[in-house]
């Protein structure tokens, strides 16, 4: 049976400090300012929140418009919190997120394991890395093999011949890192590390079981759909599929010619993912598009509304189901998935994704913080949440820290590559 993994430590014992998160969404930018590092969970001392205008499927497509969006919502946080920031932890769901292994084995020669060794394993693991024109997001330690054995939970002192260490590595294209960073630049914050969106909704939403058994998180925003699974307790794979709640607003409107706003209220307050028998009969009043008083209302029948909402849903779940395939999340252990995201607050969309998937699913809601706001509650803020966790833990990246002649706990796993940690149990 594989090892209980824990959760990564949320840096207790350690002075406060205060953290500034942001996440840059489709629909809305949201930012936090949070006191981290004390003796209890996080705490939020300021929040903000605007809507977003300059951005499609995650991606800056005007940086000006992104720009504004950024920095009203950090001025309301700074505000709220009563302090001046300038660097913010962000999220970044666009540029193609993507998932390989990096492996590197060096010669211990039967001696005992000593800090030393670990910092050369770790800069042996980073020089593995290819990025191939990518840029890397994360390079996180997977897990420590000796003498190929893999699930090694902590290596230091033990004899081997020869230690290893698998690297989770998660890259983007480089050109929408730069666009991103350009917006997060132009409204005078610097940027203290970017981190893949589904997994920061990851520790927000998931429980330690859950990723110690098998879970994939989707996150199902307004533009994008980012996926994260993981096992023993590990993050094994990300993904994106480039769709979102925004597309079956837009095909409401398409369908029965109406505005955005109207189509995005039937999908809020009248749709739902699964029909129900009384909906054949169930009418909806579609409201003119026009405001020259000369058009009548529409009168349909709820099952219509339904119909079109779920031939999107279909095409959204064929791709998340394709995504899950090729990060090998198949099999017994592969039967959990939790739906975040402002997407996942459609009516009986989990009974719609478990039928789908052939899995359990439920609604997953950012925990783990006190004092956040009731208006950031919802599945919409999973990702801003969890950023904050993100940034009380000690991730132990090999890219982006710097090796130390301490290194941070391992994150347990066993296996090797991304097939050898999900599916050799
Ligand atoms: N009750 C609801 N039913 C269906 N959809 C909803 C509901 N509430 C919100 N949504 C949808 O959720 C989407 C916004 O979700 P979210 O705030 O997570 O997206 P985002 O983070 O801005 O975008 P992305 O992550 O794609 O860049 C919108 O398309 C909105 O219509
Ligand atoms: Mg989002």
């Amino acid at each position: 049976m594989a090892p209980r993994i824990p959760l990564p430590p949320l840096g207790r014992g350690q002075p406060e400090r205060t953290v500034a998160v942001l996440d840059v969404g489709t629909s809305k930018v949201s930012a936090l300012i949070a006191l981290i590092g004390g003796d209890g969970a996080p705490r939020v001392i300021g929040s903000g929140q605007k809507p977003c205008l300059g951005l499609k499927r995650g991606t800056v497509t005007d940086v000006d418009k992104a720009e504004m969006a950024i920095r009203g919502a950090i001025d309301q946080a700074e505000r709220a919190a009563g302090t001046q920031i300038e660097s913010v932890l962000t999220s970044f769901a666009a540029g193609n997120l993507a998932s390989s292994m990096a492996s590197a084995e060096i010669d211990i020669s039967g001696a005992s394991i000593t800090p030393t060794d670990m910092v050369t394993l770790r800069q042996a693991g980073r020089a593995a890395i290819d990025p191939r024109g990518r840029t890397v997001v994360h390079a996180l330690p997977a897990l420590y093999t000796m003498d190929g054995l893999p699930g090694v939970e902590s290596p230091l002192g033990m004899h081997a011949d020869r230690l290893g260490i698998d690297i989770h590595v998660v890259t983007a294209d480089t050109p929408a890192i730069m666009n991103f960073t350009r917006a997060v630049a132009q409204s005078h914050l610097g940027i203290s590390g970017l981190v893949a969106s589904p997994l920061a909704a990851s520790m927000a939403v998931l429980d330690e079981e859950e990723r110690d058994i098998g879970v994939a998180l989707i996150d199902i925003g307004a533009g994008m759909t980012s996926i994260a699974v993981h096992r023993f307790g590990i993050a094994v794979g990300v993904a994106t599929v480039p769709m979102g709640s925004a597309d079956i607003t837009d095909d409401i409107a398409a369908a029965f010619a109406t505005r955005r706003s109207i189509a995005e209220r039937l999908k809020t307050f009248d749709g739902a993912a699964v029909a129900t028998t009384r909906d054949q009969t169930d009418p909806v009043i579609i409201p003119p598009a026009s405001e020259d008083g000369g058009a009548e209302p529409v009168k349909i029948a709820r099952a219509q509304l339904v119909g079109v909402i779920r031939t999107r849903l279909d095409m959204l779940f064929g791709e998340i189901a394709r995504a899950l395939s090729s990060l090998g999340f198949v099999g017994p252990q592969a039967r959990r998935i939790v739906l975040t995201g402002g997407g996942s607050d459609l009516r009986s969309i989990a009974d719609f994704a478990g039928t789908y998937l052939g899995c359990n699913v439920r609604i997953g809601r950012p925990r783990g913080l006190n004092g956040l706001p009731a208006a950031q509650e919802g599945t919409a803020f999973a990702t801003l949440a969890g950023l904050v966790l993100f940034a009380a833990g000690d991730q132990g990246d090999v890219w982006h820290q710097p090796a130390t002649a301490q290194p941070s706990a391992p994150r347990r796993g066993l296996g090797g590559v991304i097939e050898k940690l999900w599916g050799s149990l």
